[in-house]
């Protein structure tokens, strides 16, 4: 009956390691196109008004977080990009500005490498107010 406990407790222990490791890590597709994202993202609103101080909070720390890969237009062309082995996102491009805040919010939030999480680089309002001023960005 003992080691039947404790061999649960053991597989729990494995299995709920295995969850993390998985789900933090996209394993399955680490250069694909589709970047998933929970369903319930999209229907998180943007917390934050998009007022004028918003955006040039957002701008200041897009400058300061965001700029050095996706350039300061938003396009992709930071100094650090040819450096990363990996296309870094127009964030002007329609397949960007198509995209709901909350699913915007969720990818700044997890990275994917090479680009950081920001969870804990920014704070919540942080993230969001770049999201305000992602949204003023020009699209080419
Ligand atoms: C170290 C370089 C780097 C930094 C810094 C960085 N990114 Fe990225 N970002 C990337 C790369 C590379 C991708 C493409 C990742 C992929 O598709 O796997 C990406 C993807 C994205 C995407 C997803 C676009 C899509 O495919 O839907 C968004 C949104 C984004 N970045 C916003 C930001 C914001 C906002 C910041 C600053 C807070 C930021 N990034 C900082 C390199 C970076």
């Amino acid at each position: 009956m003992k080691t039947t406990k404790l061999n649960l407790t053991f597989f729990t222990i494995v299995f709920a390691a295995l969850f993390l490791i998985f789900s933090t890590n996209n394993f399955s597709n680490p250069n694909g196109k589709d970047w998933k994202v929970p369903g319930i993202a999209k229907k998180i609103k943007n917390p934050v008004p998009s007022t004028q101080l918003s955006i040039k909070l957002g701008k200041k720390l897009y400058a300061q977080s965001c700029a050095i890969c996706h350039g300061e237009s938003g396009i992709g062309d930071g100094a650090a990009g040819k450096y990363l082995g990996k296309k870094v996102t127009d964030l002007t491009s329609k397949t960007v500005t198509d995209q709901e805040d909350g699913v915007l919010f969720y990818k700044i939030s997890k990275g994917r490498a090479p680009m950081p999480a920001f969870k804990t680089i920014l704070k919540t309002k942080q993230r969001w107010a770049v999201i305000n001023y992602l949204r003023t960005l020009k699209s080419n």
